[in-house]
């Protein structure tokens, strides 16, 4: 076997690169654990983003969470994301309803995003049944108390797998 062949199969094979996910929490959430609990349940926002970052950390994920009760910090952390980021989950509190510059961001930084709630928005008042996010995600997951992170968190990685799988 020449010297370079040799060499080639000697090298490691290189590490997949770990999928990175941002987690981005809207406003109020910093509330969890003591907000509501019949509506969103006594796990707090600390013990969501452990969780999320023990799930990350087991798949081979880096995961960085936010959270903000402001909007422009929101499109900020949203337009930071570009070329740092492989998919965000996102939370986007009351301005899930509202806020047509977090949907303007997440369309204009082209990042596949997931949608995620504690609580069933279709379960509870009209205003809450509208998401002008929604359309630019790739989904949302709804209902599921603390579990519809952890579900976001499923659906974020099998899309970062998806697509790299597309462009190989
Ligand atoms: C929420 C639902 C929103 O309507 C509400 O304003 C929130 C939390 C949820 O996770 O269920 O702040 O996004």
């Amino acid at each position: 076997m020449s010297r370079r062949r040799a060499r080639a199969a000697d090298a490691p094979t290189p590490r997949p690169i770990p999928p990175r996910v941002l987690v981005l929490h809207g406003p109020n959430l910093n509330l969890l654990g003591t907000r509501d609990p019949l509506i969103y349940g006594t796990t707090t926002l600390a013990e969501i983003d452990a969780e999320l970052a023990r799930r990350a950390s087991d798949r081979g994920a880096a995961l960085e969470s936010f959270q903000s009760n402001h909007e422009g910090a929101l499109v900020d952390a949203i337009q930071g994301a570009r070329g740092r980021v492989d998919v965000i989950v996102i939370n986007p509190g009351a301005y899930t309803h509202t806020s047509i510059a977090i949907r303007d961001a997440l369309e204009g930084v082209a990042l596949p995003a997931v949608e995620v709630h504690l609580s069933n928005l279709h379960a509870r008042e009209e205003f809450r049944r509208e998401s002008l996010v929604a359309a630019r995600c790739v989904g949302q997951i709804s209902g599921f108390g603390a579990q519809s992170y952890y579900l976001g968190l499923d659906a974020a990685l099998a899309i970062v797998e998806r697509r790299r799988a597309e462009r190989t």
